[in-house]
């Protein structure tokens, strides 16, 4: 994948290294694919999604819009992206078929989309930085911006295995959350099965992957051989980003046998009205 962004016009240039969300952090060393499953278990929700040219298809948190050029590999009839991050906006614009799509900046869970206006909507590792509300906020809107018999494609965190105990959740949300800044809160696949299903949608194809977004052949097969020499070369020459990372990693690998990730996609069914 050969997309060229420049670094200064990238999310949370501004900020610290030491303090930064984890993504915008690996964003700003040159990695491009920031899912828990890598590219392998976008390509299985794509599949999954099965899109074609007659889709309306909507992508919440597209971030760097890897998966929007999957996505316009499809050819499908438009393409709207919505993240709230002002420069990931920017970056998502570039891929886009002029005149056929667009992207917004705007909030998840209130897109402003007309009500089933999509047939597609897809979301990667952004449901499980919210709390519990504000995910199924965000499966309503999914829900409310489909047509009739639409898809979601979900790719997110998982623990494991469905009994885990509370105590090893916590703890490994409490972990997760304090090396990536951002408040993580992943759910067991059961879990994750049981808030599309209460968001009015049916599970049609699921798969797993390892959580090993930061080990050398998964960034090697996400980002391809020169991506993952060129962010180890900046990982080097700043030290401050290296540690944060290096810590991040421990994390992942510490809690490797418990976490995992998951891709759902579910069809859309009518909710009872309330
Ligand atoms: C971890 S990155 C994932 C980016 C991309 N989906 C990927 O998998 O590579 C999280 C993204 O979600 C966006 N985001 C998080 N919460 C959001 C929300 N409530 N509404 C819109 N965008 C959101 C962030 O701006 C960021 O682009």
């Amino acid at each position: 994948m050969s997309h060229h962004v420049e670094a200064l016009d990238l999310p949370g240039a501004t900020l610290d290294a030491a303090r930064m969300p984890g993504h915008w952090l690996l964003a700003r060393m040159g990695k491009r694919v920031l899912r828990p499953g890598g590219l392998e278990l976008t390509q299985k929700m794509l599949e999954g999604l099965a899109i074609a040219s007659s889709d309306h298809v909507v992508e919440l948190a597209p971030g760097l819009g890897t998966t929007t050029r999957l996505v316009l590999g499809f050819d499908p009839a438009s393409y709207i992206g919505v993240d709230r991050d002002e420069a990931a906006v920017r970056s998502v614009q570039r891929a886009l078929r002029p005149g056929r799509d667009q992207v917004r900046q705007g909030a998840a869970a209130k897109t402003g989309l007309e009500s089933g206006s999509a047939s597609v909507v897809l979301g990667e590792a952004m449901l499980t930085m919210h709390t519990a509300e504000q995910k199924a906020a965000i499966i309503r809107e999914a829900h409310r911006v489909l047509s009739a018999g639409g898809r979601y494609g979900i790719h997110e965190l998982a623990l494991t295995p469905d009994d885990l105990p509370e105590s090893d959740k916590s703890e490994i949300n409490r972990a997760l959350s304090d090396s990536i800044h951002v408040g993580a809160r992943p759910l067991t696949v059961q879990e994750w099965r049981q808030v599309l299903s209460e968001g009015g949608f049916e599970v049609t194809y699921s798969a797993t992957a390892p959580m090993a977004l930061l080990e050398s052949s998964r960034v090697i097969a996400d980002e391809g051989l020169l991506g993952a020499m060129r962010i180890t070369a900046n990982v080097l020459r700043n030290p401050a980003a290296r540690q944060r990372i290096l810590e991040m990693r421990a994390v992942f690998r510490r809690y490797a046998s418990k976490m995992c990730a998951v891709t759902l996609v579910a069809r859309r069914r009518e909710l009872p009205s309330a």
